[in-house]
């Protein structure tokens, strides 16, 4: 057991200012358990999704690989997870989606979206690893609800060739190996940072040629279409919080913002079979 006074308790990185973060009401951000190679960090926190239910998230930070992941899975059994490479500057959606088996649907389907990450998306992993909660009971529910993200994915991913753009992409999309999805305008940026072009797929028909109609409004179950999917990261660090003291000359660390964001995305389906969760309402 750690001591949980105030006092500084040894570290093994003495040329980084170990940042204290308290958040009183809600979690703390103590001293990580720390050495090098100590693994992810990980939290499991209650919280309150955008409908109203409860569940559980975990939230992984490994600040060596410099990346954090988000899992919480929806009250209709779908597994949303969420990762962030802050070294390759890329952001992974996952979703698996339950199918229903009287309707003859597969036991699962998996999508995967990747997006450019950018700095302010969410916290720093070395913060995130250093986040513990005080009240492991408590429902958590979002300080700030940030605008919702409408994301038009128009390329392809390689899942072969996904290791170049980021070594995550082979694990959390291998379910998703024909189904990973990504934009024309992130591609660019990858690419200026030297990502091989070989990753990146044009698809058959974007969707701006609007002729692709919303699968909601196909009938025929082999026909192409334009697929719909949402998702919400219902608890997140999205920022940190300062504080000034007499004691300090300048502001430090002293907790966190949370925040909840959806996204939605707009890609193409080779089938309608393939997008069967979108229907009319
Ligand atoms: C993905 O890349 C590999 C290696 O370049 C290639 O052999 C394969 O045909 C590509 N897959 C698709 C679906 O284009």
């Amino acid at each position: 057991m750690r001591p949980p006074g105030r006092r500084a308790a040894p570290t093994a990185r003495p040329v980084v200012p170990t940042v204290r973060l308290l958040l009183p009401l809600l979690l703390s951000l103590l001293r990580a358990p720390c050495g090098v190679g100590a693994g992810p960090a990980e939290l499991r926190v209650r919280v309150r999704l955008p409908e109203g239910q409860v569940t559980e998230e975990t939230l992984q930070a490994d600040s060596d690989a410099d990346s954090i992941t988000l899992e919480l899975r929806k009250p209709d059994g779908t597994l949303v997870s969420f990762t962030a490479d802050f070294k390759k500057d890329v952001k992974i959606f996952r979703a698996l989606i339950l199918g229903e088996l009287e309707k003859g649907q597969s036991q699962f389907q998996a999508l995967c979206f990747v997006t450019r990450l950018y700095r302010n998306d969410i916290i720093p992993s070395e913060a995130m690893a250093k986040l513990r909660q005080k009240n492991p009971r408590a429902v958590r529910q979002a300080e700030e609800v940030r605008a919702p993200e409408q994301l038009h994915m128009d390329i392809a991913v390689n899942f072969t060739q996904g290791g170049l753009l980021s070594p995550h992409l082979h694990n959390v999309c291998a379910e998703a190996a024909d189904t990973i999805y990504t934009r024309q305008e992130d591609v660019r940026f990858w690419l200026e940072q030297g990502v091989d072009s070989s990753v990146f797929e044009a698809l058959p028909k974007t969707l701006e040629q609007a002729e692709l109609p919303r699968c909601r409004q196909v009938g025929d179950l082999g026909k192409p279409c334009a697929c719909h999917y949402s998702l919400s990261l219902a608890w997140y660090p999205c920022m940190l919080k300062y504080c000034h003291s007499r004691e300090r000359p300048a502001p430090y660390k002293c907790g966190i913002r949370s925040c909840q964001k959806s996204y939605s995305f707009n890609f193409y389906v080779p089938q309608r079979l393939l997008c069967l969760w979108d229907e009319d309402l």
